[in-house]
This record gives C-alpha cells, sequence and structure tokens, in this order.
C-alpha cells in the first residue's frame, strides 16, 4: 500500500505548529483535483483558519470538540441538486486527507449531514450559519487538519477486516 494510505489514522490531537501555506495549497488542490459526476463538481470548501470560528465549528455535534485545535479546517459542502453530491465530495475529501498524510498532516472526518440535533439545532444547520451557506449547499463533513501531536499506531496487516472481501461471488 502506499505510504499515506498506510498511515492514515483519524487524528484528533493536533500539534501547534500551523501547517504551512503551500501544504495547506496541495492539501486543497488535492480535493480540486477530485473526479466528480459528470464533471459536475458539485464541491464548495470553505478553508478556516480563524480561532473563533474553529471553536465554533468545535461546537457543531457531540463529536466535534477537537477540531478547535486543529491548524485549519475544511467544511466540505456541496450542491444537492446534483445526484452523485454524496459520492463526489466524500471522494474529494478522501484525496485531501490522504494527500494530507502524505504531507504528515493529520485530519479526521467530522459528519455533519444527517446528525440529529445538538444543542437545540441541526448540525448541518449550525455549520451553514456560523459559515454563512447559502440554503442551496449542504455541508456533509468537516476535515480538520493540523501535525499530530503523537503519532498513531499503523493499522496491523493481521487486523484488516479480510472477510469483507470476496472474489468472483459473494
Ligand atoms: C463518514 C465518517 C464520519 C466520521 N465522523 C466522525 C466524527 O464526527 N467524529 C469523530 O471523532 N470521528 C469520526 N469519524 C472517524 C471514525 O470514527 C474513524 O475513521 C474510525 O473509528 C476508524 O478509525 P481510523 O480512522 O483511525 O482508522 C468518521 C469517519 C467517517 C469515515
Amino acid at each position: 500500500m502506499i505510504d499515506p494510505i498506510n498511515k492514515r489514522r483519524s487524528v484528533r490531537s493536533y500539534s501547534d505548529k500551523p501547517v504551512e501555506k503551500e501544504i495547506m495549497d496541495e492539501i486543497l488542490k488535492a480535493g480540486l483535483s477530485a473526479p466528480s459526476a459528470h464533471h459536475k463538481n458539485p464541491w464548495e470548501f470553505i478553508v478556516v483558519t480563524n480561532q473563533e470560528t474553529k471553536e465554533k465549528l468545535s461546537m457543531a455535534t457531540p463529536w466535534s470538540s477537537f477540531v478547535r485545535d486543529a491548524s485549519f479546517i475544511v467544511a466540505i459542502c456541496g450542491d444537492p441538486s446534483s445526484d452523485q453530491w454524496v459520492e463526489d465530495l466524500s471522494i474529494a475529501a478522501q484525496n485531501m486527507v490522504i494527500e494530507g498524510f502524505a504531507n504528515n498532516v493529520g485530519s479526521c472526518y467530522v459528519q455533519i449531514y444527517n446528525i440529529d440535533e445538538h444543542n437545540g439545532k441541526l448540525p448541518m444547520q449550525y455549520v451553514k450559519e456560523v459559515l454563512e451557506i447559502p440554503d442551496n449547499l449542504n455541508v456533509l463533513f468537516l476535515l480538520p487538519f493540523g501535525y499530530p501531536r503523537e503519532v498513531l499506531e499503523m493499522r496491523s496487516d493481521s487486523r484488516l477486516p479480510v472477510d469483507k472481501l470476496h472474489f468472483e461471488k459473494y
């Protein structure tokens, strides 16, 4: 397996060292390089470095608190009028995550779409208000990026769920 796929783990603890602008640009370029159905490019990526906004985003769901410590956050948004918006946004997001790990920058998906009310508000509505996202767009994930505070153990081959593989027929 290529190194960044092998090294990828959900990184939820980030060092104070900011991610360099050149590396951030490479991560964003990786998102923009993703394929999309009918080449519709239904994604919109909102890059957040402002600490106050990061703090607000960290309160979006019960499972998002750590994003406040990220060097930057990308809100993965998209246009649901495209039938494959979830697929297209997911592929673009994974491109960014893998590009991050190729540069030793960690990340972790934070689900926003289809998450139940938290503090009296749907997480997607909350994020849309914080980031002033137009009504016609959805927010699928937040992707926080930062140098890992600790290097997480790589997944060992012996723990791969190989029972999920089927050859020729189920
Ligand atoms: C679509 C998706 C949504 C996720 N949402 C969250 C989340 O909201 N908060 C969180 O801490 N982790 C989230 N995760 C991370 C998973 O919990 C993690 O990928 C899984 O436990 C496997 O661990 P690993 O990424 O280290 O291999 C999400 C992962 C995916 C793929």
